[in-house]
């Protein structure tokens, strides 16, 4: 019936068939090439089945030389639907969702062939796709998961690295949401669909999405594209430390590690979360809201004296590194010359950075190393804007009494001037 019904409907085409494809034929002279039936005919038809000119060209196997019939098969120099799509010239029919990774893969997955087009392409995608969540479930049937497609768009699939592609970057998060965001799409599977929700709050986000900065993670980074799954609770801490390299290196030598490895807790997690990753502050070490240590150690125990001693030693050099801050501002907006104390508050500023990394310890030696050092240089500096306003305070004194004593002088000499000329 529907081959019927599709029959007739073709047959009423070739007229305005004709008119359309030389009226294409025109308008691309300096892409004139081979005859391609197939999108001379899509690109008028209804939009389920139409396949424009303009989307095409955006497409980056049109750009390297493919066309319709290299994905599928048919008679592209025949107008005549029945003969362009014949499965006697190849044509592969309507193509179901379970079939797309295999076609996709029928090239990307074989380099001799990827090889002459371009020999630095990888050529494991489908075969890093049968590993992940997606493509396992795929293979059991449930065809709800993602395919090539559903990431990377079909007809106007752009190279990765174009900022219009729907996996560059800064879109990747967008088109993960698309599923994972989606309610109706997601009942059924026992995992929430915050996901994206909470990943554009985070530090990372921001990062990213709003100053453009390509170094930080969207979705992909964490979890992998082809191979998308969730990192395993051991390897969550290798997962953060391809960026942040001396937290997890501290966090590597910790007692903690052991403790929550046996534990099967998931690292960094436990204290960061992983897609609402937020800006730490010294609340974390604390015992009010956001504080994280408490929910594991017992007031007044040993770990919870080594808390409240790295939160205290942190806390003192923020505030030194202010006090100081505020006095050397002052000091230059009194017009007095501390440039050389504005320099060494960024050392102190490094310090306290440093003794926020070795909280990572977890030992108050560790931290206080560091705070040492940044308190020594934070209270010179805050001494030199002090020493500052001593001197702006002496030239003030001394610029009074010189006033003064003009002042003084000043009604004499107009009497006497005036005694002269009388
Ligand atoms: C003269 C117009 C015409 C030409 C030429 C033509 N097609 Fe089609 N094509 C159609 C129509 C109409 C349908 C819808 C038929 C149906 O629903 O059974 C269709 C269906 C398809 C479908 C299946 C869509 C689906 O999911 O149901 C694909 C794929 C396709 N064409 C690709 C091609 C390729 C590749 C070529 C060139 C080798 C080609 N077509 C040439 C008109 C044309
Ligand atoms: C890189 C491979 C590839 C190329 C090149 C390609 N297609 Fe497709 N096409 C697909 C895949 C895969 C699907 C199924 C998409 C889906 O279901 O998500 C599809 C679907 C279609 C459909 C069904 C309707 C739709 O959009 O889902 C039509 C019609 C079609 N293609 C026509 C064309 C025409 C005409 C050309 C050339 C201008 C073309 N295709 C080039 C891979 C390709
Ligand atoms: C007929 C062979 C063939 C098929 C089928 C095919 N591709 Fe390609 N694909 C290529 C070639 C060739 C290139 C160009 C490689 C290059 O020069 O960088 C390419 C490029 C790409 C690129 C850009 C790579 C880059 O970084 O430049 C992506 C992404 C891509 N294809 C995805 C797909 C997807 C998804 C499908 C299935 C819908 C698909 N391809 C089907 C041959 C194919
Ligand atoms: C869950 C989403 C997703 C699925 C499913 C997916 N891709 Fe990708 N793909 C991506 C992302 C994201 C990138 C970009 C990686 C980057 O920026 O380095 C990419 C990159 C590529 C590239 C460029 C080369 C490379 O490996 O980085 C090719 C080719 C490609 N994909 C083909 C495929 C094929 C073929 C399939 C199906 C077997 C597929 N992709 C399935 C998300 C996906
Ligand atoms: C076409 C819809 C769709 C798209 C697009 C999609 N996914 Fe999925 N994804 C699913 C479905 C459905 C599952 C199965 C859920 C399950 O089994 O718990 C899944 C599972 C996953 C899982 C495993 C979750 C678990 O614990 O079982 C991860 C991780 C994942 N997807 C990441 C991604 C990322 C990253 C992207 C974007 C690059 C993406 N997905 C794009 C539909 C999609
Ligand atoms: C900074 C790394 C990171 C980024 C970015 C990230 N994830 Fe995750 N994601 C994780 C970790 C780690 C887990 C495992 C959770 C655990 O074990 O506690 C996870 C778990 C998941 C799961 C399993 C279900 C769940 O919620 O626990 C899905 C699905 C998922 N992420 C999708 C996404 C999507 C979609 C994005 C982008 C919008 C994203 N993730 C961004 C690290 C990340
Ligand atoms: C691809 C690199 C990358 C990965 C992977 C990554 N991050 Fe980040 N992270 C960044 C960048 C870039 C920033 C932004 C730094 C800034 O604001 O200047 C950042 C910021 C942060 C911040 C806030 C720092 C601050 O001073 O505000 C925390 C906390 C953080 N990440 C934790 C994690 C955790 C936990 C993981 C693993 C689940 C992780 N990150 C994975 C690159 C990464
Ligand atoms: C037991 C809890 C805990 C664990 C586990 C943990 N962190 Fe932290 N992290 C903290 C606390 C507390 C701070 C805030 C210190 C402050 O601001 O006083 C912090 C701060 C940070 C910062 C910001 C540093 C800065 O310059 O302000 C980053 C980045 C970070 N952690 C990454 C990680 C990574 C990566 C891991 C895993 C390897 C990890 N953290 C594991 C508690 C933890
Ligand atoms: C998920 C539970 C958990 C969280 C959260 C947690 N700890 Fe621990 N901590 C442990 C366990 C378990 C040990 C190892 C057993 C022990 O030494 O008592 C430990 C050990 C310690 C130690 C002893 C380290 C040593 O080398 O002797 C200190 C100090 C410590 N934690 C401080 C903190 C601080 C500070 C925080 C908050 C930033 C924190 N912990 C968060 C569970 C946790």
């Amino acid at each position: 019936m529907a081959m019927l019904q599709s029959k007739s409907h073709a047959s009423a085409f070739p007229r305005c068939l004709l008119a359309t494809s030389l009226l294409l034929l025109a308008a691309s002279l300096s892409h004139a090439q081979t005859k391609n039936s197939c999108l001379d005919c899509h690109s008028a038809l209804p939009a389920q089945l139409g396949v424009t000119q303009e989307q095409f060209s955006h497409d980056v196997h049109e750009q390297k030389g493919l066309t319709c019939v290299s994905c599928h098969g048919g008679d592209p120099s025949s107008d005549d639907p029945a003969q362009a799509m014949s499965r006697k010239a190849g044509w592969k029919g309507p193509i179901e969702r379970r079939q797309i990774p295999q076609l996709c893969g029928s090239c990307h997955s074989n380099p001799d062939f990827m090889r002459r087009y371009n020999p630095g392409l990888r050529t494991d995608q489908l075969a890093q796709y049968h590993t992940s969540v997606h493509g396992k479930r795929l293979a059991a049937g449930d065809s709800k998961v993602a395919v090539c497609t559903d990431c990377h768009g079909v007809h106007d699939l752009r190279a990765p690295n174009d900022p219009q592609s729907t996996v560059y970057a800064t879109n990747v998060a967008k088109t993960c949401s698309h599923c994972h965001s989606d309610a109706h799409t997601m009942a059924g599977y026992k995992i929430p669909t915050d996901q994206y929700a909470k990943y554009t709050t985070s530090v990372h986000s921001q990062a990213l999405m709003v100053r453009g900065d390509l170094s930080a993670p969207t979705c992909t980074t964490c979890h992998g594209n082809h191979g998308a799954a969730p990192p395993g609770v051991a390897s969550v801490p290798q997962v953060c430390s391809t960026c942040h390299v001396f937290q997890a290196q501290m966090y590597e030598k910790s007692s903690h590690k052991a403790a929550f490895d046996s534990a099967k807790l998931p690292g960094c997690v436990v204290c960061h979360e992983n897609h609402a990753i937020a800006h730490p502050t010294d609340a974390k070490l604390g015992t009010g809201p956001g504080a994280v240590c408490m929910q594991c150690h017992t007031p007044g125990d040993r770990c919870d004296q080594a808390r409240e001693q790295i939160l205290s030693q942190s806390t003192q050099l923020d505030t030194a590194i202010k006090a100081a801050d505020q006095e050397l501002a002052l000091a230059e907006a009194s017009g007095m010359e501390v440039s050389e104390a504005r320099l060494g508050q960024n050392e102190a500023r490094d310090a306290l950075t440093k003794a926020r990394v070795a909280v990572h310890s977890f030992q108050v030696k560790e931290v206080s190393a560091n705070v040492q050092a940044g308190l020594k240089t934070a209270n010179k500096d805050l001494a030199a804007g002090q020493q500052a306003m001593v001197e702006r305070n002496h030239r003030r004194i001394g610029l009074g009494l010189s006033l003064l004593a003009i002042a003084i002088v000043l009604p004499g000499l107009w009497l006497y001037i005036g005694k002269i000329e009388k």
